[in-house]
């Protein structure tokens, strides 16, 4: 809703189950609110993607319940001042592999020395993993969450993949629901040493998934040549799919293959590094979305790039310019592992995106925030499991929100590499 001047008037939020405040009707406790006012540059990254200048929000319990103008903003019970800084949504990334042990420095040194990237080097972190106990991988895997909020990362999924067996997959599910807001299955990453292929799927697809399907929301297969053929993709994907997981695919990463074939064939929300695209895998995905209508339609499936393991494996660089101008959906994410890609840093991910990439700096935002989002079905509120909306910025929607040290957000790629997030809330509350 536009007010006369211009800017947003509070739009009620008519949403059912207010959360952080206590129970809805008669005696219900009001959440306080917070006033984050002298916002320089606004991005809301919502359906109507707007930039505000000299803007404010109003925070509410864990909502937002205003935006607007700062000079309309309504009274508040406590206020930030904003100093003249940039706001946007909290980073969402949706591809992360937060849950392992030991780390593969050997491996990244051969690589810059000229090796490339091959899928085995999971087998190094498997071994690791199912050698530290669950209160080691649950301590590292907290930390390495902590370090991503500190970037500006409030919403995080994040993959198992490093158990490759029934009870370490089960375990890695367990760990992963304690510190990640989604989990994804990924038992079928790379087929262990010694282990008989199609017994392993057999594996995946029984006892596997049923151990592993009440942790997780997801399912994943790393479809690609050293890991998982077409037929034996299809087969877990179809079996999580049955099971009553969502879908997501690793594709198209290290050479032309069925990845994103297959992803769109099976409705998968996302299919992440997309880095050897035929004109048909484009085509495919951007017709995934002819019937989506901000929200209104079915969603087709996300490309997601990964421009950290891009780099870090000197892969050809994801072609988000061209997807985006064929009218796909992209999100950008940091795929933190050992192997590919050992960081989390969003900043970075969306800095490279800008300088390497040609985006621009509010698409390359958009991607790491709406795009993120969408490609876990989180973009629209209260639809799933009574959430709310996170990666954009509007009445109603989580309050997770990224404040940068920078009067606006293309300081991210104009100042790369310096330290510019500057205060962080998750759900409405300031964690940074
Ligand atoms: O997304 N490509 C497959 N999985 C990870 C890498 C895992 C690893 O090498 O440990 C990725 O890049």
């Amino acid at each position: 809703m536009v007010n006369e001047g211009g800017s947003w008037s509070g739009i009620p939020d008519t949403s059912p189950g207010e959360s952080g405040t206590g129970p809805s009707g008669p005696g219900r406790m009001e959440a306080m609110s917070l006033l984050i006012t002298n916002v320089a540059e606004l991005m809301t990254q919502d359906g109507e993607s707007r930039v505000l200048k000299d803007a404010a929000v109003v925070v509410e319990g864990e909502r937002i319940s205003w935006i607007g103008q700062a000079s309309d903003a309504p009274a508040s019970d406590s206020v930030y001042d904003a100093e003249g800084r940039a706001l946007l949504p909290g980073w969402v990334d949706s591809h992360t592999h937060l849950v392992f042990a030991g780390d593969r420095t050997a491996e990244f040194e051969a690589r810059m020395a000229g090796e490339s990237y091959s899928a085995g080097g999971i087998g190094v972190t498997m071994n690791a993993t199912r050698a530290a106990s669950d209160e080691e991988l649950l301590s590292l895997a907290l930390a390495r969450r902590q370090e991503a909020l500190r970037g500006g990362t409030t919403y995080l999924e994040a993959k198992t993949g490093y158990g490759l067996s029934t009870e370490h997959e089960a375990a890695l599910a367990r760990v992963t629901a304690q510190v990640a807001d989604e989990v994804t299955f990924l038992g079928a990453h790379l087929v262990p040493k010694g282990t008989e292929p199609e017994a392993y799927v057999d594996e995946v697809v029984g006892p596997m998934l049923a151990a592993v399907a009440p942790h997780a929301r997801w399912a994943d297969v790393f479809c690609e040549r050293g890991a998982f053929d077409e037929a034996q993709s299809r087969r877990v994907l179809e079996a999580c799919a049955a099971a009553g997981l969502g879908l997501r695919v690793h594709g198209n990463q290290l050479g032309p293959g069925a990845g994103v074939r297959l992803a769109v064939e099976l409705g998968a929300a996302s299919v992440d590094h997309v880095n050897y695209l035929e004109d048909s895998d484009v085509l495919a995905l951007a017709e995934s979305w002819d019937s989506y209508d901000g929200g209104r339609g079915p969603r087709g499936t996300v490309a997601t790039c990964l421009p950290a393991c891009d780099l870090s494996t000197r892969e050809p660089l994801a072609p988000a310019r061209r997807l985006l101008d064929a009218g796909v959906q992209v999100a950008i994410a940091s795929n933190l592992n050992p192997g590919t890609s050992y960081t989390s840093a969003m900043n970075y991910c969306v800095t490279t995106a800008v300088l390497q990439m040609g985006l621009s700096v509010h698409e390359a935002v958009r991607a790491a925030t709406f795009g993120g989002a969408l490609a876990l079905h989180r973009e629209a509120g209260q639809d799933v499991d009574g959430q709310r909306a996170v990666g954009s910025l509007a009445v109603g929607h989580r309050a997770d929100l990224h404040l940068l040290d920078a009067p606006s957000a293309t300081h991210l790629a104009y100042r790369p590499g310096m330290p510019l997030t500057h205060a962080v809330w998750q759900a409405g509350v300031q964690v940074v």
